[in-house]
């Protein structure tokens, strides 16, 4: 397979100039309007969190970022830039982990936290319409009184918006349970590359006349439009949630207790989420949520956060104690040990130790993150391939990598390999890339299950898609965006755009 690194290098595009920027003096108010260029000259330090993203791994030189207030906002603006060949990076809360939401070199941003109305909430049918830039946990928190959750729920929650998220179609906590955005998601309303407003915003559960065109912009990071509305179908709020966080003493325990789990605890099973030791240590060490007692923790070798969701309290308990004497009483048991949440401080403390790797990976590192599908049984193999191979390299150490972690979405097949570096270099970047993706590509995997291929993966695309999908890809982005303005260089490259991948 080939494997050829890109230079980040774009066509020319357009710069914003002053003249642009005046353009969208008549569009925005000067407070929606961000740019190191005269007349407006905002210092270049309040663009930073726009050209950086979450990881401080990429970094673009966008000199302006607009911060529309409304779809026609918006769709005056890419007009205008579809015009002057100025290319476009789509922007929502900037918690991407693959670099796709900032600049690669000084593209414009939009960026839609201006966009954050609820536009309409159905309570029979559990529909809810609101604005692309709306902040997941905004949502969360308006369905609480309406007794509906929204059925996607990520550790970013407090700073991704709903268009982000539909953008990458992010997987997250509750898949297990709700499925994927390309089942909940019901409409959108995009604005296209050459500025079209097309509305497709239904609140239809079913609707079977021709293409189901929202399904594209499902996952295309930005390539294909602006979404600036979404259409949602939340789930009833159940009345019982409960967790526990179960020790195990060898990873190979963790497929039949997922097999147990699920036979035992059928319809209220809503996670099962798996943490190595070493991921679960690191959260400790930067204090994510309430770390277990020494003895709960002895000769684990991972950890598994159960979550039960359903309708009667005492019936969930009762299944899932049960569970749990069922789990201890086995001989060999596939436990060690198990801590279940009573109160809903504790319930919330044990999902921290789970929601807060993210930020203990980089607060202990550089991380170089690969959100892999492989088969669940290879989980671990993955993981201690890819530790051996860096030692092999002779970049195991606390100068180069100083850890191999996994954690993941069992039941989504999903699992997080993170090396956790003293910093991002070349060479260790070398040792890892194609060498994961290789491996991947053996387990007949996908080298992004979830979190996209943003500007990190571009170049790795051949080895989760064959040359015809590739192909088709690329046939679409150029009919919906035949300038070529729309995030370019992500996710795949267009005609002449880019480092063609044969
Ligand atoms: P951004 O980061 O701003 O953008 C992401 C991509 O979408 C970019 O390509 C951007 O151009 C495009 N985009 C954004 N908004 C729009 C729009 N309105 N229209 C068109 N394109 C747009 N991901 C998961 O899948 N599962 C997880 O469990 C998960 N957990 C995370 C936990 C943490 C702590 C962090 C930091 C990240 C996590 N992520 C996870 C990754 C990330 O949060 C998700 O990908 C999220 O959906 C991105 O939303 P955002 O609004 O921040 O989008
Ligand atoms: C998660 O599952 O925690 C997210 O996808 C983010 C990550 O991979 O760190
Ligand atoms: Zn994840």
């Amino acid at each position: 397979r080939p494997f050829r690194r890109w230079t980040h290098s774009l066509p020319q595009y357009s710069s914003v100039s002053e003249v642009d920027l005046a353009h969208f003096s008549k569009i925005l108010p000067p407070s929606a309007i961000l740019s190191t260029l005269s007349p407006s000259i905002t210092p270049a330090s309040e663009l930073e969190p726009f050209n950086n993203d979450w990881m401080n791994k990429y970094h673009g030189r966008s000199t302006t970022v607009l911060k529309p207030r409304s779809t026609k906002e918006v769709s005056e603006i890419v007009k205008w830039c579809n015009q002057r060949r100025i290319a476009v990076v789509p922007q929502g809360g900037n918690t991407g982990l693959v670099g796709g939401s900032v600049p690669i070199q000084d593209e414009l941003v939009v960026n839609l936290g201006n966009m954050s109305n609820i536009r309409s909430f159905d309570d029979a049918s559990g529909i809810l319409v609101a604005d692309a830039g709306c902040i997941l946990q905004s949502l969360s928190d308006y369905l609480v009184p309406l007794n509906h959750v929204v059925p996607l729920d990520l550790g970013a929650k407090g700073s991704c918006q709903i268009g982000g998220n539909v953008s990458t179609n992010a997987g997250g906590l509750r898949l297990l349970r709700y499925g994927s955005l390309h089942g909940s998601v019901l409409g959108l309303e995009v604005v296209l590359p050459d500025g079209t407003i097309l509305d497709q915003l239904t609140t239809l559960r079913k609707d079977n006349t021709g293409y189901d065109l929202k399904q594209l912009f499902i996952g295309a990071e930005g390539t294909l439009g602006i979404v600036t509305g979404v259409s949602i179908l939340t789930a009833a709020a159940p009345h019982a949630s409960n967790n526990v966080m179960l020790s195990l003493p060898a990873f190979d325990n963790v497929l039949p207790l997922y097999k147990e789990v699920k036979r035992q605890l059928s319809e209220i099973l809503s996670a099962f989420e798996f943490i190595d030791r070493r991921a679960y240590d690191l959260a400790v060490k930067h204090g994510q949520g309430r770390a277990l007692d020494d003895r709960e923790v002895e000769g684990a070798e991972c950890f598994v956060l159960v979550e039960t969701s359903g309708s009667n309290r005492e019936h969930d308990e009762e299944k899932l104690n049960k569970l749990l004497e069922n789990l201890m009483e086995e001989e060999p048991s596939l436990i060690n040990s198990g801590v279940l949440a009573t109160s809903p401080a504790q319930f919330a403390s044990l999902w921290a130790i789970r929601e807060g790797l993210t930020e203990a990976m980089s607060k202990e590192g550089k991380a170089y993150k690969y959100d892999i599908s492989v088969p669940l049984h290879k989980f671990k193999e993955v993981i201690d391939t890819t530790r051996e191979h860096l030692r092999s390299k002779g970049l195991l150490h606390p100068d180069a990598v100083k850890h191999v972690v996994g954690y993941g979405h069992v039941g989504d097949g999903n699992l997080h390999l993170n090396v956790v570096a003293e910093a991002y270099t070349p060479e260790i970047e070398a040792a890892l890339e194609p060498f994961v993706y290789e491996l991947v590509a053996k387990y007949k995997g996908s080298i992004s299950a979830e979190h996209g291929i943003g500007v990190m993966k571009t170049h790795a695309l051949p080895y989760s898609k064959n040359s015809v999908s590739i192909e088709w890809m690329r046939k679409i982005k150029n009919l919906f965006d035949p300038n070529g303005i729309m995030n370019p260089g992500k996710p795949i490259f267009q005609d002449g755009n880019g480092l063609a991948i044969k």
